[in-house]
């Protein structure tokens, strides 16, 4: 069937399509239909069924006889090792690790954070997580301790799993200090840790509740896969809103066993026992579907890499792993391939290596230049597809079939919708506009199965901040716009989140840190163009009459406090001082204006500018800066 042929069959038959979909997992109880709408516009998918996620990501591949497939590679450059997880050594870890964690009083229903870097042990915690119905919450490592206990007090963990350090190249990042601080910080304490001892740092552990990862799981008996219901939650994940306050992304368990199953034939051309490699990080969306679960739900190998595509040790990295482990697909963020052209712009490193097993290289997370493409496909000679999802879809909104019919490239776009996605450009009244012409970009509802049905205690909000813009759609929060033949174009946010590195931040929340400096009166954070990681944080600072410390004294307070807060992942490292901010008559700060100046970008003047002078007294800020570039 062509591509044109499978979408239209899932918009007209999307019970039928789906139900088939699902037939790919194994269910302890199969689902009576595949939509439930009785509650809409919440929608949910194959509500009724029984299911387990660690059973089909794990056990059913053992029970097929596959227990001596690799499960998991471990390649850790920062920690110069190497090793391999069967599927069958990866059920008797998580089994034991379900089982102590049971032991401990872990039940279905029960939150529990995960705050690991790169090693397979992340894995295995959400797989033991998924084994017993627990619900876990992975928190990125680049976070900082205030960022954690937010997460910690909004989904009230009964435990936590945390590994000692992670290491980022030339620094060890202390998880436990960290840990310890965020507990501390938060109103909801943790029943237990659990805390998996790395040898490059062995960690202190409190008394009575921290647990040794080997030793709690000593003696304990093995966890079986406890059923859950179509519709329980499999994990929350948080993601920066336009606010600091994170939004809680609930996954449901069967749309996202479904869904991922689906997409790693029809989009990402895999087949079971090939070797499946995302370079992202288990706390990102991109980790948890295609680090974790996807590749194992279908049989694939999964490569878990710990280190940098530049620096650990070079930029050949990512080519070396790529022939040393036979990968067949690298799903990566178009930052990484930036930093590899800035430090190897010949590719030199390229031919080093045999890269004969590579046959697509995927690209999501921002938007693909159409420079970063041409290189790649110049120096790897396979197809480089674009695709565009988010943390709350959970799986790609419009991609290149690469398994249906690898559709023809076109620089700048990610191709076209994926089966279930009824994608719409919309004006400001929520009416179609013309192909060509640029839009708030929204889905029909219902989104199809994996993507989210709510936030975690937070459905208010959810309606707010997805539902109530455009009633009858889910609003992406992107903008864009479709061409003649159907195709795509990702052209900006039209919230205040910007994308740096391939990583998702808010300004808003930025801006709640600065504004809390006792020296600052009022600011501003906007996102600025940067040639390696698509876009940096800039904060504008307006302080306090009678401020006696410096200038440049308050700028490096502010920086170092987004770090002590948000964490080092929000790289805010750019920050100056003004008299006053550019602002409407009504008062709404004119950041976009602020962007275009920065970007060097020409800009019409907003015609409810308060004080047009002030604009020149920005540019001259920027200047000091180094902007425009
Ligand atoms: N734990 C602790 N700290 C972390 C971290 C982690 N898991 N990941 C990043 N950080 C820190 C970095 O060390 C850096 O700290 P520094 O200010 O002390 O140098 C800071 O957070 C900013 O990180 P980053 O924006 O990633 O910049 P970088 O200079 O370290 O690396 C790239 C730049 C392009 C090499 C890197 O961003 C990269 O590999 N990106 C790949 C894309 C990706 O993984 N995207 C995820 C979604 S698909
Ligand atoms: P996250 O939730 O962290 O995955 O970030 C999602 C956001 O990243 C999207 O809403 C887009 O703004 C941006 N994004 C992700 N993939 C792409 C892409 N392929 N092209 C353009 N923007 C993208």
């Amino acid at each position: 069937m062509s591509y044109q042929e499978v979408y239209a069959e899932a918009q007209r038959d999307p019970e039928g399509f789906w139900m088939g979909a699902a037939e790919a997992i194994d269910w302890d109880r199969a689902p009576s239909k595949a939509l439930f709408a009785d509650n809409a516009p919440l929608y949910e998918w194959f509500a009724d069924g029984m299911v387990n996620t660690c059973w089909n990501a794990v056990d059913r591949h053992v029970e097929a006889g596959h227990g001596d497939r690799i499960a998991i590679i471990h390649d850790s450059p920062v920690t110069h090792s190497k090793h391999e997880i069967t599927y069958a050594e990866l059920q008797a870890r998580v089994a034991s690790l379900a089982g102590a964690l049971r032991a401990r009083g872990i039940e279905k229903g029960d939150r529990v954070i995960i705050y690991m870097p790169m090693v397979p042990e992340a894995l295995e915690a959400m797989l033991a997580c998924a084994r017993l119905g627990a619900i876990h919450s992975v928190v990125f490592g680049g976070f900082a301790a205030s960022e954690l206990a937010v997460r910690i007090d909004d989904c009230t963990p009964k435990c936590i799993i945390a590994a000692s350090c992670g290491l980022e190249p030339g620094r060890v990042v202390h998880y436990k200090p960290l840990l310890d601080g965020a507990i501390e910080q938060a109103k909801h304490s943790p029943e237990f840790c659990v805390i998996f001892q790395r040898e490059q740092e062995v960690a202190r552990l409190e008394e009575g509740r921290d647990f040794d990862w080997h030793g709690f799981q000593y003696g304990v008996e093995d966890a079986e896969c406890v059923p859950v219901e179509g519709n329980h939650p499999a994990y929350i994940l948080y993601t920066s809103g336009t606010t600091g306050a994170p939004k809680g992304v609930i996954r449901h368990t069967a749309g996202h066993l479904v869904a991922l199953n689906w997409s790693m034939r029809n989009l990402y051309d895999m087949n079971p026992g090939e070797v499946f490699w995302a370079a992202s990080d288990v706390g990102w969306v991109v980790g948890h579907s295609y680090i974790c679960y996807a590749p194992l739900v279908f049989g694939c190998t999964t490569l878990v890499f710990e280190g940098k595509p530049v620096g650990t040790p070079d930029a050949g990295t990512f080519w070396r792993v790529i022939q040393d482990h036979g990968v067949k697909a690298l799903f990566t963020a178009p930052t990484a391939f930036r930093a590899i052209k800035r430090d190897d712009p010949q590719g030199a490193l390229v031919g080093d290596y045999d890269l004969s097993s590579l046959e697509t290289l995927f690209l999501a997370g921002e938007r693909a230049d159409p420079d970063t493409i041409e290189w790649a496909q110049d120096k790897l000679r396979v197809p480089v597809i674009d695709h565009w999802w988010q943390t709350e879809t959970g799986w790609c909104i419009a991609g290149n079939p690469m398994g249906i019919e690898p559709l023809p490239v076109k620089l700048g776009s990610p191709t076209v919708p994926m089966p279930g996605y009824d994608v719409r450009i919309l004006d400001e009244g929520g009416h179609e506009v013309p192909r060509g012409e640029l839009g708030a970009i929204a889905i029909k509802l219902p989104l199809p199965p994996g993507c989210l049905p709510n936030l975690w205690n937070a459905e208010a909000r959810y309606r707010k901040s997805y539902l109530e813009h455009f009633p009858g759609y889910y609003e992406t929060g992107d903008a864009g716009y479709r061409d003649e033949d159907g195709y795509l174009f990702i052209m900006a946010r039209t919230d205040d989140v910007i994308n740096v590195a391939g990583h998702r931040l808010s300004t808003g929340g930025m801006e709640e840190v600065l504004a809390s400096h006792p020296d600052v009166a009022e600011c501003a954070v906007i996102g600025v163009a940067d040639p390696l990681k698509g876009q940096m944080p800039m904060g504008f600072l307006c302080l306090n009459s009678g401020v006696e410390r410096s200038e440049a004294d308050v700028v490096a307070d502010c920086v170092r406090l987004v770090r002590e807060r948000i964490g080092p992942v929000a790289a805010f490292k750019l920050a100056c001082v003004v008299s006053r901010l550019p602002k409407t008559r009504s008062g709404k700060i004119l950041r976009a204006t602020m962007v275009k100046i920065a970007d060097g970008e020409d800009f019409k003047l907003p015609a409810t500018i308060d004080d047009p002078a002030i604009l020149d007294e920005i540019a001259e800020a920027l200047k000091g800066l180094g902007y425009p570039r």
